[in-house]
């Protein structure tokens, strides 16, 4: 039998309490770290606040998206231009008993289409942690590139951790 779709649509207010949770899965504690995408210690906390989701309904600024598979929401992107002709490309999340299925691939490849379309980036970019070496080459694969920029981790880990800054330039 074929699996169901996915849907990747704009959040809305009744989303966000299952689209913080599936966040939060993706992000933090022990369901995180059965991703691949997990490499070294987690932070613990809140991801994302539900303020802040809600702030970002109808920003002017900003697309938070979804994807959901037969009505149950499996993972979040954010699109924010930070700058003219700049995007950055938050919060690409996949439920972790969702991950390696080709899903954040595609919330990915829809935040950059968002990116041109809302806002006319030429480029995206997007902070990783120096660390995660897979997420890295995950998006090296689908041409992202580093660049100069970096800044510290800004909340406590055991270990001091960078932020890094890759590139990608943006097709119209
Ligand atoms: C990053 C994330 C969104 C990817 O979602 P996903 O649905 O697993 O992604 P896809 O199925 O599209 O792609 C999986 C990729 O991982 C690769 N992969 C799978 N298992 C792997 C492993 N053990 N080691 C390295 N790479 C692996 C696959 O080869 C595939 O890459 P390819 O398509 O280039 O071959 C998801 O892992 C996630 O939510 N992570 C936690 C949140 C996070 O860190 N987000 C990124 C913020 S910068």
């Amino acid at each position: 039998m074929a699996s169901p779709p996915l849907i990747i649509r704009p959040a809305e207010l009744s989303d966000l309490d299952a689209l913080q949770a599936v966040i939060q899965r993706a992000y933090r504690g022990r369901s995180a770290s059965a991703s691949w995408s997990h490499e070294g210690e987690l932070p613990e906390g809140e991801r994302v606040s539900r303020g802040d989701l809600e702030a970002l309904i109808g920003a002017p600024d900003a697309r938070l998206s979804l994807a959901e598979v037969a009505g149950h929401i499996v993972g979040s992107s954010l699109v924010v231009a930070v700058a003219p002709g700049q995007c950055e490309i938050r919060l690409v999340s996949v439920d972790p008993s969702f991950q390696g299925e080709g899903l954040g691939g595609q919330l990915l490849s829809h935040a950059e289409r968002s990116a041109v379309e809302a806002f006319a980036a030429s480029h995206a970019v997007i902070e990783v942690l120096q660390h995660k070496s897979r997420l890295i080459a995950y998006y090296e694969r689908r041409g992202y590139r580093r660049t100069a920029d970096s800044r510290p981790y800004p909340h406590p880990l055991r270990v001091p951790a960078t932020f890094l800054t890759y590139r990608k330039e943006l097709r119209p």
